[in-house]
């Protein structure tokens, strides 16, 4: 198979198998509504076969980032209406990853009372302010069993909002430390009521979120992201049997569903670990191998080449290159990232890189 052939996510047809790694871009309004830029930044990159938006909130207390944007409200929902359009009229394709941010956020970014995690074990380290202020990261309210169900509801709540938004499909982000992920490491899941104690029982409520979305909107539409031992915000999991135990459980419970595919952040996308847990999944799989160092054209044509996995994620490359495919293909120059521009505020670093001429 070639990085250039199409293939198929869920039950839509793609036209490549390079996919837009999700992205935090911190470019939305203040009350988390996607604008006009936005849905012009994806339909530019509309020409990699699968859009992955950046994560996305799917309630007020689980923002993470000022800039962040939600679907929670009807003008969040219309912002991402006018995203779907835009990207469908350039012909592609756009899954919305829905993101509780958990313990990664501060109550003054959500505007709410509390902030939630799955123990009340605070990250060690500063968080940003909508004025660039640093502030200590809190301790997180603990969930209680019974509060799991709507914190779960509110995955299913904004995967319809999204789906009926003309968005193609959910992707539930359970990697880099946010609350899926929390509840996956020991390290943050202290929890001693059937989802915490055992690597089945910390894979248990990712497995009933994915659940629940899946009936709401039906498996082809829904993907899930994970990062194995990816030790990021203070969610330390060693690359050793319980985290492997803990990820096959996940697995175990995610195969039958049928989900539209699983995407995995991983420095070493071709070891055991890894290509363990896709043959357990069984279905369409992504990659991406980090953020160690940036993904690179010889790295995604061989990934696919060699058979390592059906897509390949890819995320800084395509900031920077609006039309990475079309470059990929001719084996064109790359513009570079600007980073100061990475995380906003406005157009420039966002929608004015320049396309290839001619
Ligand atoms: C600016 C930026 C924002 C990111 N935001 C997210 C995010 O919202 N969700 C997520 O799962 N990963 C996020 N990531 C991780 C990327 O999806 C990807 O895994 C990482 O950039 C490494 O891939 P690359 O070398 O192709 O850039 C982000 C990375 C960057 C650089």
């Amino acid at each position: 198979m070639s990085l250039f052939s199409p293939t198929t996510v869920g039950s839509i047809g793609v036209r490549n198998r390079v996919s837009l790694a999700p992205m935090t871009r911190l470019r939305a309004s203040a009350d988390g509504v996607p604008g006009p830029i936005v849905a012009k930044y994806y339909a530019q990159r509309a020409g990699i076969g699968l859009l992955v938006t950046e994560g996305v909130f799917p309630s007020a207390e689980s923002k993470a980032y000022p800039g962040q944007p939600g679907i929670v409200t009807d003008e969040q929902a219309a912002g991402w209406a006018k995203v779907a359009d835009a990207v469908h009229a350039e012909g592609g394709v756009v899954f919305m990853q829905l993101m509780n941010g958990g313990r990664v956020t501060h109550t003054d970014i959500t505007g709410t009372d509390r902030i939630v995690a799955p123990s009340a074990i605070a990250i060690e380290g500063d968080t940003r302010l909508a004025d660039g202020s640093k502030v200590a990261f809190p301790v997180p309210h603990a969930l209680e069993t019974d509060e799991l169900a709507t914190i779960r509801d509110e995955f299913v709540t904004a995967a319809r909002r999204a789906v009926d938004a003309g968005i193609d499909g959910v992707e539930l982000h359970s990697a880099n430390g946010y609350l899926l992920h929390e509840f996956l490491s020991p390290a943050s899941n202290q929890r001693t009521d059937g989802y915490g104690g055992s690597p089945e029982a910390r894979a248990r409520f990712v497995i009933e979120v994915a659940q629940a979305v899946v009936a709401e909107v039906g498996a082809d539409r829904v993907g899930i992201r994970i990062s194995p031992a990816h030790n990021i915000q203070d969610v330390w999991e060693k690359d050793d049997a319980e985290t492997r135990a803990t990820y096959e459980a996940l697995i175990a419970g995610l195969a039958p569903l049928g989900l539209a595919y699983l995407s995995v952040l991983h420095g070493d996308p071709a070891s055991d670990l890894i290509q363990d847990l896709r043959r357990a999944f069984g279905g369409t799989f992504i990659v991406n191998s980090g953020f160690s160092k940036m993904t690179t054209r010889e790295e995604a044509v061989t990934a696919v080449d060699e058979g390592i996995a059906d897509l390949i994620a890819v995320g800084r490359p395509a900031i920077a290159n609006p039309d990475l495919v079309t470059r990929w293909e001719q084996n064109a120059d790359e513009n570079e990232v600007d980073q100061a521009s990475v995380y906003g505020p406005d157009e420039r670093g966002y929608t004015d890189y320049p396309f290839l001429q001619g």
